[in-house]
This record gives structure tokens, sequence and C-alpha cells, in this order.
């Protein structure tokens, strides 16, 4: 399907959003702007997956085989020409099937993966950037809130007046002084909310990160990202929990196979993608009966 750039609706009004009380009082100037962004993941050696190219002839297919095992780069485009506009204030869920190109997105907002086309424009500094590049698992938490909150700005007196309340907030007890390898892959990602959202960040991007969370970490993170957009910051939640994302953001782009097939407001926009979904699995069922019909 084509990306329905007429639906591009960049002028979200804060009126026109479904949840009244929750919106800000007004959306802000754009804080985000993604124009045209390509990511191309190059890929050295593919050994693994040798999905035979069926054109060409003989030769050149031998010549791809050799090449194939031997570091030859193959190119995956991950994002193929995203464009939008965030503003301060917003909460923006980030939705699509797996491999669609929600991480890559992110981590190209934050600056973390260069754009191979296009560009991504913000104001002020993208929270997760600092803390996930720098959180070092072989250190104890309690280490990691220090170096984390400092990548973020914050003094060393201002980390230490808010540690409790980051060891509270990520729910590890006593495991704040163990070494970080030590942790559950929860943990691990709550301790990461925690110190990403330390400082109140200009552009806050959660991916995944709710996943790990019983309820009580999902309303703390509810709350948190509230305040955020409350003091007119962005946040970008990647999540595969419809209902969280329709409980955080009143607008959801919807990307699939790395361009945006869907932009627009968080229930419109869900629901779109629900039916999608469903008729994807239906699909798949059916070929999986007719394949076992094949087979008896
Ligand atoms: N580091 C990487 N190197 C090569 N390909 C990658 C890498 N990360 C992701 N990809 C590929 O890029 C595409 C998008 O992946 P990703 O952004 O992780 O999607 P999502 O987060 O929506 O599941 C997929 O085809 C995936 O296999
Ligand atoms: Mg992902």
């Amino acid at each position: 399907m084509d990306v329905t750039e007429e639906e591009f609706d960049v002028e979200v009004d804060a009126e026109d959003l479904p949840d009244a009380p929750q919106a800000p009082a007004a959306l802000g100037t754009p804080s985000v702007i993604v124009d045209n962004l390509h990511v191309t993941y190059r890929v050295v050696g593919t050994r693994g997956k040798p999905k035979t190219v069926r054109r060409g002839n003989k030769l050149q297919r031998g010549v791809r085989r050799v090449l194939r095992g031997t570091g030859a780069a193959t190119e995956v485009k991950a994002v193929r020409g995203v464009s939008f506009v965030a503003r301060h204030g917003e909460s923006i869920g980030i939705i699509g099937t797996n491999g669609s190109g929600k991480s890559t997105l992110l981590q190209a907002l934050a600056g973390l993966i260069p754009p191979s086309e296009g560009s991504v424009y913000i104001s002020g500094t993208p929270s997760l950037l600092g803390v996930s590049a720098v959180l070092m698992k072989k250190l104890s938490g309690a280490r990691n809130i220090m170096i984390g909150g400092l990548a973020l700005g914050l003094t060393k007196q201002q980390v230490e007046e808010r540690f409790d309340e980051i060891v509270e907030f990520a729910d590890i007890g006593d495991f704040v002084h163990l070494p970080m390898t030590t942790y559950s892959a929860g943990m691990a990602a709550r301790l990461r909310f925690a110190i990403s959202t330390a400082a109140v960040p200009d552009v806050l991007m959660i991916d995944e990160a709710l996943a790990t969370g019983d309820a009580g970490f999902r309303e703390r993170s509810r709350v948190r990202v509230e305040e955020i957009r409350q003091g007119a910051g962005t946040v970008f939640v990647v999540s595969h929990s419809l209902a969280s994302i329709q409980a955080m953001c009143e607008r959801v782009i919807w990307i699939d196979k790395g361009v945006v097939r869907m932009d627009g407001p968080a229930d419109e926009v869900a629901a779109e993608y629900r039916t999608y979904v469903r008729a994807l699995r239906a699909e798949r069922a059916r070929i999986r009966a007719a394949r076992k019909r094949n087979v008896a």
C-alpha cells in the first residue's frame, strides 16, 4: 500500500484531540522535524541468509554466490522516506509490525544512526541518546545513575538529590549496588527509563520499555510521560501494547516496511491498525491451512 501522503496531518489541533482534559493547553512550536528520512543498514557477509536471487544468467548467479560469504555488503532499507513534524507538548506513539523500522527510526531521531538520505532537526537534546549510549553493564546501577545523570546535563549534586527517586521509580531495590550484568531485562529497562527521565528531557524516546514492567511501573511511566508533555517536552513511544499507546499518546504514526502508512489521532490510527493486523493473521492462518491440506 502507498504512503498516505494526503492524510499527513502535521497541523494537529489540540482542540480536535479526543481526550481534551489530557491534552496540553496548546501544542507548541515544532520540536522535531523529520524530512524524507532514509536509513539503510549495510550488512557485511550475510552468510546466514542464502535467499537466492533467481534473476540473471548462470554467470551472474555464480558471481553472486561467490560474493556471498566473502564479506560482500547487502543493504537493508529500514526507513524509506519518512517525514513528519512533532511539536512541543506532543506525545506520539509509533506502531507497526515487527521489522517495520520503528526502532531504527527512533535511533535515527536520537542521532545514534546517521541518515543515508534526508534529515532530522531536533530542538534541544534527545534524552535516550545520552543514557543508552553510556550505560555500562559491568558497572553497578548506582554508578550508571551517576554517569547517565551527568550525561543528561545534571550536576553531581542534582543526581545525588534524585538518586532515591530514580531507584524507587525503577523498582530495583538493593540491586542498585550490583553490576547491571546481574539485572533481568526488565530491571535494566526500568532503570534506563528512570535515568533517562530524571532530567526533564526535551525529547524522550521510549522503545518497548513499557512491555517489561508490571502495571505499577506502567502507571508511573504514564504519569512521567504526562509530566514531560505538560512541561512542553515531546515524547515518542514505541510499544506492542496498543492500549499503553492509546493511554499515553494523542497521536500515532503507523510505520509499515519503512514508510509512514498513517499519521493521525491515536484512536483512528489504532483502529485501522487493528483491522490490518487481524486481516494479516487471518491470511496467515489461511495459508497455513492450505499448506496442511497440500501435505495431507
Ligand atoms: N543493526 C542492524 N543491521 C542490519 N539490519 C538491521 C539492523 N537493525 C535492524 N535491521 C533491519 O531493519 C529493519 C527494521 O528493523 P527495526 O527498526 O528493528 O524494526 P522494528 O523496531 O519495527 O521491529 C528490519 O528488516 C531489520 O532486520
Ligand atoms: Mg524494535
